[in-house]
């Protein structure tokens, strides 16, 4: 019997060749930036469920990875802001994707006069075996791959991810989070999976993991509305709702009281004095809002002061106090 990963290839040798519309989808606008003209293929090809092209963490020339290509859409725009030979390398196990993807890099190039296929290298590969050396990397980035692996394969995609990259190092992610508990049949239907419709886990559980394998920061850069499952058109009694993430899990070292995950809460001194100082390294000047991480905010609430402390946004866009 086939394995969910067999089934995985399968569906994505079939995406490779026909564009599938309806597979995955994201809510998240596409990029539209200066010079850049994105072929109509890779828009169909787009198998994404959010964005991992941000141009704060491109800066200093990094090397990129990009693990499972898809139509190649976002190595486009990670080389948007690159532009040297080889700054993005793409690993795909799928032979169809990664030919379908050379094909539009060349449809790209006539389409964008800064674009030259060469910046992108295209290798054949396993996110859960990279054909990567040991922190060679500055950003890699997986977008709706990584919540189709089993748990164990899960980890180790993680464990492979965090082994490539080098120390500071960034994965950018999207996915599936799923607060509820998938139902068995689904969770177990390979085809499901490989949609990335079942294999969704709640969000604690996915920082946890990020966490438990090194990250030290984390950032939640966005939360949104992805999907239902409703039981009229698939196996399960009640309605389940997916949501799609984007998080930027940094190689920090990890600090001695636990990682810092930013969450996106906020904050505000409104006391009496020109500022609040924790003796901690963080100072909150009066009545001026400061992004802090949830194991902060916890901390200043504890202290029973005159703070606000907001909840959490889930749009965490840098900057803050730790
Ligand atoms: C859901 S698609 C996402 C594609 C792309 N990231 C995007 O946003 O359009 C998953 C991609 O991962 C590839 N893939 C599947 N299993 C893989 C594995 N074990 N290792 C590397 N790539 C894999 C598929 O061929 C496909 O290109």
């Amino acid at each position: 019997m086939k394995n969910y990963l067999d089934t995985t290839i399968d569906v994505y040798r079939k995406a490779a060749e026909t564009p599938n519309l309806g597979l995955c989808c994201t809510t998240t606008p596409i990029w539209q930036l200066p010079d850049l003209k994105i072929p109509k293929i890779m828009l169909e090809m787009n198998y994404g469920c959010g964005c991992t092209v941000n141009p704060r963490d491109l800066v200093n020339n990094p090397k990129i990875l990009y693990i499972g290509v898809g139509g190649g859409m976002e190595l486009l725009q990670f080389a948007y802001f690159s532009r040297n030979k080889g700054s993005v390398i793409g690993v795909d196990v799928v032979d169809e994707m990664l030919m379908a993807s050379r094909a539009n890099f060349v449809q790209a190039e006539a389409m964008n006069p800064w674009f030259e296929s060469n910046f992108i290298e295209l290798k054949r590969g396993n996110a859960l075996n990279l054909p990567l050396d040991n922190e060679s990397i500055d950003v890699a980035a997986q977008n709706c791959l990584f919540n189709i692996f089993e748990s164990d394969d899960l980890k180790k995609a993680l464990k492979e991810t965090f082994r490539v990259l080098k120390p500071h190092g960034r994965l950018v992610l999207s996915d599936p989070i799923c607060e509820q508990l998938m139902p068995t049949a689904l969770k177990n239907d390979h085809t499901l999976r490989a949609e990335c419709l079942s294999g969704a886990i709640p969000l604690q559980k996915y920082i946890e993991l990020l966490t438990g394998i090194g990250f030290g920061t984390i950032e939640i850069r966005a939360r949104r509305p992805y999907r239902v499952l409703s039981p009229n058109q698939y196996n399960t009694d009640e309605l389940i709702y997916i949501e799609s993430i984007e998080v930027c899990a940094i190689k920090d070292p990890m600090p001695d009281d636990g990682p810092c995950v930013f969450t996106g809460k906020t904050a505000i001194y409104y006391g009496e004095d020109e500022f609040f100082d924790d003796n901690k390294g963080h100072t909150l000047t009066q009545n001026q809002p400061i992004s802090v991480c949830d194991k902060t905010a916890k901390a200043l609430n504890e202290l029973n002061k005159e703070i606000y402390i907001s909840e959490s946004t889930f749009h965490y866009d840098g900057g803050g106090c730790c």
